[in-house]
């Protein structure tokens, strides 16, 4: 089998090099001349753990190609994914979907026989059926199906989340099209993975089902933080009594500050317009939205309460820029909120460190000092603030962070230190939703 993937970013190139490790032929298709050079000399352009290993491997392999001809990827192929961006429309927060339209249309135009049209990027519900009026407007009805075949993979663990999915979601409308990604995909149903066989509109609707919920359930458990803070709890505890409940399950429930990330605010905004334009608002979404939103200044003026109720003049140490670990990833990223509204109460200097995001970090944030490592960061700062839980922040030589900072407070928006612990080691330690312990005389 022969496949094209139109769009060589994030989810079309974690796809092209698994499809292409489960032995189908990928040939990745992207407009981005200097992108497909780079990719074909093993460059990869975005940092996932694994990737450029599998990429190098199915290249040498010859399984694997890289194109900016779309035309002849897509006669080759039997089945032709989407994966080009949707970005959030500016100003109305619909997905823009130019990219996913014109795609579909040089499809229907270079297709040479019967050919699959797979979305595979987030697209509205609604979408796999305008696909198919410009395709068909094309292309003959018996040369071309159109499916719906969400991702639900996660930055920082996609590979295993690819080869090892809870489920695949597959929505096609013809028998013949739903055995060519049955065929496809027929690595999973020998590893018994679930698979879920529907229309068009449904599999679109449980992309954004699974990320609203999930988005929901992170809201739902930084709000009880901040409750927990009010009221004397402890949210850790909290998550794991009530995540220990099959019903509700575990995961998802670390509070933190506000989720950010390519796909949770984009997903949750361009849902909340698809279901007001249905007529059918769904107002839990809204409310979630809402408050993911202030969450991020509130981070701001907690730090601010921390460091005794004005950050003027003074200067901050901030470990992790990038939205969540093990990505360099900077989209919506609560940092890119809470930095600027320090900034704008006053805040001196801002030395800042992260293990992966600091090149992308320099295009999108002014007067931060970028340093090479987390104790540069620390010396002659007021208070170290930590903003994502990379690994190497779990361990920091406590000792040493005492030892450079001018004071000794520690804000921690990760929940990755223990509040006693901290406490002993002579800190003024403020956490998510537990309440801060405050040296005696602090
Ligand atoms: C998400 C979905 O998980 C994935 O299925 C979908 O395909 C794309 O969107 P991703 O954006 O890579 O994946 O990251 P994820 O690990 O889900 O985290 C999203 C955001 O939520 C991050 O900002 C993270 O810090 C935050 N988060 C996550 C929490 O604050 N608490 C949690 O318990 C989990």
């Amino acid at each position: 089998m022969k496949i094209a993937i139109i769009g060589a970013g994030y989810v079309g190139l974690v796809s092209g090099a698994c499809f292409s490790e489960f032995g189908v032929e990928v040939t990745c298709v992207d407009k981005d001349e200097e992108r497909i050079r780079g990719l074909r000399d093993g460059i990869c352009p975005i940092y996932e753990p694994g990737l450029d290993n599998l990429i190098c491997s199915n290249t040498v392999s010859g399984r694997l190609r890289f194109s900016v001809d779309l035309k002849s990827a897509v006669a080759d192929a039997d089945i032709v994914f989407i994966a080009v961006g949707t970005p959030s429309r500016r100003g109305d927060g619909y997905a823009d979907l130019t990219f996913v339209y014109s795609a579909a249309a040089e499809i229907a135009e270079a297709l040479d026989g019967y050919t699959v049209v797979v979305t595979k990027s987030t697209v509205p519900v609604g979408t796999g059926r305008e696909i198919k009026r410009i395709v068909y407007e094309i292309a003959d009805e018996d040369t071309i199906d159109v499916v719906s075949n969400p991702e639900f993979l996660r930055e920082g663990a996609a590979i295993n989340d690819f080869m090892h999915p809870d489920r695949v979601v597959i929505g096609a409308e013809t028998e013949r099209a739903l055995m060519m990604l049955r065929e496809l995909y027929r690595p999973l149903f020998l590893s018994d993975t679930p698979i879920v066989e529907t229309d068009l509109e449904t599999a679109e609707l449980i992309k954004y089902a699974a990320n609203t919920f999930l988005a929901t359930k992170i809201t739902f458990i930084n709000e009880f933080a901040d409750l927990c803070e009010r009221i004397g709890a402890n949210i850790q505890d909290v998550s794991k009594g009530i995540g220990l409940d099959g019903r509700i399950g575990g995961k998802f429930l670390h509070a933190g500050p506000g989720y950010g990330g390519s796909c949770f605010p984009k997903d949750t905004l361009a849902l909340v317009k698809t279901a007001e334009s249905a007529n059918s608002p769904v107002r839990i979404v809204e409310t979630v939205v809402d408050i993911n939103e202030k969450r991020k200044i509130n981070m701001a003026h907690k730090i601010i309460g921390a460091c005794g109720g004005s950050v003027s003049e003074k200067t901050l140490a901030v470990l992790g820029l990038t939205f969540k670990p093990n990505t360099d990833d900077m989209r919506d990223s609560p940092s890119l909120a809470i930095i600027p509204e320090l900034q704008a109460k006053g805040v001196a200097n801002v030395r800042a460190y992260d293990p992966q995001g600091m090149k992308e970090a320099m295009n999108l944030f002014q007067n931060v000092e970028f340093c090479s490592g987390p104790y540069e960061a620390m010396v002659d700062a007021d208070a170290l603030i930590i903003l994502t839980e990379w690994n190497e922040f779990r361990s920091l030589d406590i000792g040493r962070v005492r030892s450079l900072l001018r004071s000794p407070v520690i804000v921690d928006l990760r929940n990755i230190y223990d509040p006693i612990n901290m406490k002993d080691a002579g800190f003024v330690y403020f956490s998510i939703g537990r309440a801060p312990i405050l040296q005696p005389g602090s």
